[in-house]
Parts: structure tokens; C-alpha cells; sequence
């Protein structure tokens, strides 16, 4: 059993080790809030990603992909209610100067880092400003969007003209949004920049209620489609007074991280706020008319909203394992194979025998068609098998003198087991599709 605390360190420690996550902007002392994915981090989320918009786009016939500009005309933010009420509570400290979130100190009078006395309570919107264009006045500012929702509810209207879908339907996309974050922290966990994977699916208002169960049994299929324990997975009724201001219900899906329960998803039921807020804003008509009932109305919308960082935490909180073999701990990411940034490994025993490493680069050539490969002739054979292991490789092919002297084909090693098991070269595709499937 790895202590809670421990297991954080540890998986931080991996990615940076093997190259997953590192530190954003780390040779200049990092920048808070953060970070940089690395070559096996982007496989890692490419495969989230990949999976997601196909369970949630691609595979259902109700479903169109956006991918909206991050930077929107600031009146859309105006309507969405980004400007008024996107804003935690936020202290000072008189004395040192840092700033906490009002709901995560105990003491509202004395600064946990100093011991000073703390100002006065006051709003502090999460949106980055910015400037569009040449010029720096109050025309040309523009905020990089806090959620990817904004950017499917302006476009309403040009997915009913394009594409003249019938309710109920919905719009999903993935991609960055950025929030000032008053306290990033407990690494991808909460950070300023981050990405979303978002669905707007709007419904006749009636409907409502039914469509919110449909895609909160949805997010439950993703979460055990990504490994994620059933036991650790739990849902919060979001209180009144303590919602988004957009929303009439929420369920937050909350995870057990090792720093404790935290949010990792939400599902909110919208009601029609957006696409009415847009409407008067824009002075366009962004209802619906309804052929069979003859009538026009404007759709409520329910969002199932979840964030790739904090998948790809939970992910690796799960994935992660220390057991012993061969009387030695070793870690290893006990990934799905979807999920996997490499599926199979390729490795001559020796990497100064000239005759293992041209037939293992042949093997490695022919599996690469197949499936995510890596050929690897680096250090020692252990040190190989120890490298897979902790990005989470399924299986590691051998190429050894048995391979070659008397064609007994090569050992397939399983990651989990870490048991050894010699298969013909003529069945070592199908062996591993059916083991990877
Ligand atoms: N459009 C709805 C919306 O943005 P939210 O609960 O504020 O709702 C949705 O965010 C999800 O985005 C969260 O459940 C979480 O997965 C992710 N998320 C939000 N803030 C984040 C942050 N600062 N860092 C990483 N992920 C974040």
C-alpha cells in the first residue's frame, strides 16, 4: 500500500522522469499554474481525447465536433455573465502581500504564510485580459475564454442553418480555456491554463430532466472506460447558492485523489440562460422552431463538462503500482491499453550482437503498422523492461539467440505480471491485437 501523500510525489516525480509532465517555463523558476506535457504526456491525452469524441461525438448520431476560437468578442462574454460574476473571493495579506481564496483559509483575520493581518474581503475576476490588435484601449480588450462553452453557443445558430439538426442534438469540443487562479495547485490538478472536453445539448424544456440522467449514466460509462474505479468516483449534488450562476442543477463527479475527494467533472442543466443572454445581446433570434408542434421556442441545454488534466491525474493516480519482483519494488502504470502511449515495445536481448538488433528492428518495423510501437536498445535488458513499466507499455517483445538460432519466435512479456511467454513470429500480431483488444 503506497501512502496517499507518497503516491502524489511519486507519479509527479515519473512524469517528469520519463517524460510525461514537466514544470511550464521550468530554466525560468517555472511558471505558477503550468505545465508543459512531454512526448508520453501528449500520447497520454491524445488518447483521452481520442476516446472521448468518439464516446461522446462521434459514435452518436445526435452529436456535431466545434472547435471555436479561444478568443471571442468580449460582448459574448458580456452576455455569458463572464464579466460580472466569474470571480471568486479573494484576501490580501497586508503584510507579505499574498492572496488566498476566502473559502481556503480557516483564519479570515491572520495570513497563514506570515502571521500579518489580512485586508478586507473583495471579488477578483479569473479571466485573462487582453488586447486585440494595435490598439490598447477599452475597445480592443479581450479575455482568452475561462470555459470552451461560449464558443458552441455562438455558433447556435450556424449549426441550425448549416446543418438543420432537430432537437434534441448537442455540440462538443475540446480545447484549452485559462483562468486566473487565485491558488493553482496539487499539480494539473487546478491550474491557469487547462483544457475541456464539452458537450452544449440542447433539449425541448420539458425534456430536460430526462436528457440530465442520460448523460450522467454517459459520464459514468467514460469513467469506467478510462480505469477509473466505480468505488472512487462520487456524485455531489451542488447546493443552491453555491452553483454556477448559469445553472438551475448540478452534479459534481467527484474523484478520490490522494490529496483528498475533489471535483473532476460536472454535468449542469443550463436552462436556456446562454442562448437567451446571446439573443439579446447579439439582437439575433437563436430559437428553434419546432415543425411538428408548430412552435418557437429557445432550447434549454444540459453540459456535461470534463477536464483532460484532471482525467489524466486520476488516470495516473489509478495506474499507478509498486510491487515486487524478482525481489526487487518496482513502479509501474497499470494503464488501460486504450489508454497506453506505447502498446508494444520492441528490444533486442543484446545491443552489441549485430544479429539480434537487425532482427528485432525487422519486427519493430512490421509491429509499428500494427500498433503504437518503440524499438529500444538502450542500457540493459532489466533496465529496458523498467522503463516500459512506468510509462505503462501492455507488452515488451525479445529478440534473443532462441529467436534466431532455432526460430522458436520471441518472448512476450506482460506488463502486469511481468511472465515471460515465447510466441511463433507468424502469430505475434494476432497474440497481441487479442491481448491489446
Ligand atoms: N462549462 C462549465 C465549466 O467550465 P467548471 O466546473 O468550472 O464548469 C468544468 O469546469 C471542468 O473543467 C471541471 O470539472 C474540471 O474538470 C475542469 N477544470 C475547471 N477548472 C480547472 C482548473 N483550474 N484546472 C484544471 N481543470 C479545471
Amino acid at each position: 500500500m503506497i501512502e496517499k501523500n507518497n503516491k502524489m510525489e511519486k507519479i509527479v516525480s515519473l512524469c517528469k522522469r520519463r517524460g510525461f509532465v514537466f514544470q511550464g517555463s521550468e530554466i525560468y523558476g517555472g511558471l505558477a499554474g503550468t505545465w508543459d506535457y512531454g512526448p508520453y504526456g501528449v500520447a497520454l491525452k491524445n488518447n483521452v481525447k481520442n476516446l472521448w469524441f468518439k464516446m461522446f461525438v462521434e459514435d452518436r448520431e445526435d452529436m456535431y465536433g466545434m472547435d471555436a476560437a479561444i478568443i471571442m468578442n468580449s460582448k459574448a462574454w458580456e452576455a455569458s455573465g463572464h464579466i460580472s460574476g466569474f470571480s471568486d473571493p479573494l484576501i490580501d495579506c497586508k503584510k507579505c502581500g499574498h492572496r488566498f481564496r476566502v473559502d481556503q483559509i480557516e483564519n479570515k483575520e491572520k495570513c497563514p504564510d506570515c502571521g500579518g493581518k489580512l485586508g478586507e474581503e473583495r471579488q477578483f475576476n479569473m479571466m485573462f485580459k487582453t488586447f486585440v490588435g494595435a490598439t490598447e484601449d477599452e475597445s480592443a480588450v479581450s479575455y482568452l475564454r475561462p470555459e470552451t462553452a461560449g464558443g458552441m453557443f455562438v455558433n447556435f445558430k450556424n449549426i441550425l442553418d448549416s446543418l438543420h439538426p432537430k432537437l434534441p442534438f448537442g455540440l462538443g469540443q475540446i480545447g484549452k480555456a485559462f483562468r486566473n487562479e487565485i491558488a493553482p495547485r496539487d499539480f494539473v490538478f487546478r491550474s491557469r491554463e487547462f483544457e475541456q472536453m464539452e458537450v452544449e445539448y440542447f433539449v425541448k424544456p420539458e425534456c430536460w430532466e430526462e436528457s440530465f440522467n442520460e448523460w450522467k449514466k454517459v459520464m459514468l460509462d467514460w469513467c469506467e472506460a478510462i480505469g477509473l474505479q466505480k468505488s472512487h468516483i462520487h456524485e455531489l449534488e451542488v447546493l443552491d447558492g453555491e452553483r454556477a450562476h448559469y445553472s438551475k442543477r448540478t452534479i459534481d463527479f467527484e474523484f478520490d485523489y490522494s490529496f483528498g475527494r475533489k471535483e473532476l467533472y460536472g454535468l449542469a442543466y443550463r436552462t436556456d440562460f446562454d442562448l437567451k443572454s446571446h439573443s439579446a445581446k447579439s439582437g439575433l433570434d437563436l430559437s428553434y422552431y419546432d415543425e411538428e408542434t408548430k412552435e418557437r421556442f429557445i432550447p434549454h441545454v444540459i453540459e456535461p463538462s470534463l477536464g483532460v488534466d484532471r482525467t489524466i491525474l486520476a488516470v495516473l493516480l489509478e495506474a499507478y503500482t509498486e510491487d515486487d519482483l524478482g525481489g526487487e519494488t518496482r513502479a509501474y502504470l497499470k494503464l488501460s491499453p486504450k489508454l497506453a502511449p506505447v502498446k508494444v515495445a520492441v528490444f533486442p536481448l543484446l545491443k552489441n550482437k549485430p544479429e539480434l538488433v537487425e532482427k528485432a528492428r525487422e519486427i519493430y518495423e512490421i509491429l509499428k503498422k500494427e500498433f503504437k510501437c518503440e524499438f529500444d536498445d538502450n542500457g540493459n535488458i532489466g533496465k529496458r523492461y523498467r522503463r516500459q513499466d512506468e510509462i505503462g507499455t501492455p507488452f515488451c517483445v525479445t529478440v534473443d539467440f532462441d529467436t534466431l538460432e532455432k526460430k522458436e519466435g520471441m518472448t512476450v512479456r506482460d506488463r502486469d505480471t511481468g511472465k515471460q511467454e515465447r510466441v511463433p513470429e507468424e502469430d505475434l500480431i494476432s497474440f497481441l491485437k487479442e491481448k491489446l483488444s
